[in-house]
């Protein structure tokens, strides 16, 4: 693939890493920048051919095949239209929209305009992450309940995130959409979300969005789905995820602490990994970070879908998802009432009727528990199918 980067800020130089590291094939070819000199110094470092301070001279240049946006919330929704005008595949950092609203615009256009609308939600493509899910669609862990996922860290690195107008609110926009879209996954994409219940504060920053929030998700299927954002949060970059089925549970810790430690005085010093707070001391360093955090698998699963003329695991229609569940979330945080999430296009199953599993003991009874106590008997707790009596017998081990 021929690509255009459109902005040179921190994800553009991690997403160009990304593709130029080892012996990728698909390359930058174009890079815009608002600042000529940013524009410069970016093609000059991962040697691309072509930058430019014009959008469209970008997104036009015919050598383009797929445009990537790696700008300000605000800015996503000119760009992608830009792209839709220029008829060029595009594919889009997270969050998609600042709203629901806004991302829907963006999906009718790549829709209408034929076009290729690939989400970069990096936090679905991890290696640990991928692994969960293949295990998760493989029954291991049996029906999902609870898929809780954390984000949090001391706070963004540049003005505009900060800013509500620009980024469309704060700790939760831009790090809840990662951590509903991780759930969203696991509880599985074609089950309808249905409302949201939220808290959300500013506890520390002198800005107008929250700095910290917790919310659940209610999907048709009765599953709970729960994010815990913080831009307050002291000692990295933390994202852990955990969930709960009928026959199994997972927990992955995908940054803080991948397996690496690391003691150091702090004479060598410098960057250890994103967000980390301190460059001396026990350090938790991540071994490859573009890959730690999803980045290659997502662009692979990019450009393959474009050649294929096929759904990426990550569509625009997900970040439409994403962006209204959030709707519903800063909407509970002010009612303090669940909050139903409003959706224009559903494109998922419209069942509310899931099949919960229940097991039979024998012709009369439900089997609610059996546990092996330490004196080696088993007890079994039970429920009588009609009368809803609730009794217990205790088996005990004869000796030989
Ligand atoms: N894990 C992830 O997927 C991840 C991580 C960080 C950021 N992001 C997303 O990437 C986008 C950019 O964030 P960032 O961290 O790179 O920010 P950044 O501030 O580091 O970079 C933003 C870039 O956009 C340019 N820019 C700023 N305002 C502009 C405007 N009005 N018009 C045109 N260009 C403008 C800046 O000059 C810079 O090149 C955001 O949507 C953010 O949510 C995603």
């Amino acid at each position: 693939m021929k690509i255009a980067m459109l902005g040179s800020g921190f994800i553009a130089r991690f997403y160009a890493t990304s593709l130029h590291a080892q012996r990728r094939t698909d390359k930058i070819v174009s890079v815009y920048s608002r600042n000529i000199d940013n524009a410069e110094r970016f093609a000059q470092e991962y040697a691309l051919p072509h930058f430019t301070d014009q959008m469209e001279e970008a997104i036009q240049n015919p050598e383009v095949e797929v445009v990537i946006i790696s700008l300000p919330n605000d800015q996503h929704e000119p760009a992608v239209m830009a792209c839709a005008r220029a008829k060029k595949h595009v594919i889009c950092t997270k969050p998609l929209g600042r709203t629901a609203a806004e991302a829907k615009r963006m999906l009718d256009a790549v829709e209408k305009a034929g076009i290729f609308g690939g989400y970069l939600e990096d936090l679905c493509y991890t290696p640990k992450f991928l692994k969960s899910l293949e295990s998760i669609n493989n029954g291991d862990i049996g029906r999902v309940l609870w898929a809780k996922s954390r984000e949090t860290h001391p706070g963004p690195h540049s003005d505009w995130f900060w800013d509500i107008e620009k980024s469309g609110g704060g700790a939760m926009i831009d790090l809840g959409c990662h951590c509903v879209e991780i759930s969203r996954n696991f509880i599985g994409k074609n089950v309808r979300p249905l409302e949201v219940m939220c808290w959300a504060d500013t506890q520390v920053h002198p800005i107008d969005a929250e700095d910290h929030a917790i919310g659940l998700v209610k999907y048709a299927n009765g599953a709970i789905g729960q994010f815990e954002v913080s831009w307050a949060f002291r000692g990295g970059m933390d994202l852990r995820d955990e969930v709960m089925g009928t026959e199994g549970t997972i927990w992955i810790n995908s940054f803080l602490r991948t397996g690496f430690e690391m003691f150091t005085s702090g004479k060598g010093g410098g960057y250890v990994a994103e967000k980390a707070e301190v460059d001396k001391g026990w350090l938790f360093p991540v071994g490859d970070e573009a890959h730690e955090l999803g980045y290659p698998n997502m662009f692979t699963d990019m450009f393959t879908s474009i050649e294929e003329k096929k759904d990426p695991l990550e569509t625009f229609y997900d970040g439409y998802i994403v962006n209204a569940i959030l709707d519903a979330a800063y909407k509970s945080a002010k009612t303090k009432l669940w909050e139903p999430v409003v959706l224009e296009v559903w494109r998922g199953d419209d069942t509310d009727i899931y099949d919960k599993g229940i097991k039979s003991y024998d012709k009369d009874h439900y089997l609610i528990k059996e546990e092996l106590l330490p004196n080696g008997d088993t007890k079994l707790i039970l429920k009588h199918k009609v009368t809803g009596k609730v009794t217990q017998t205790t088996n005990t081990p004869r000796e030989k």
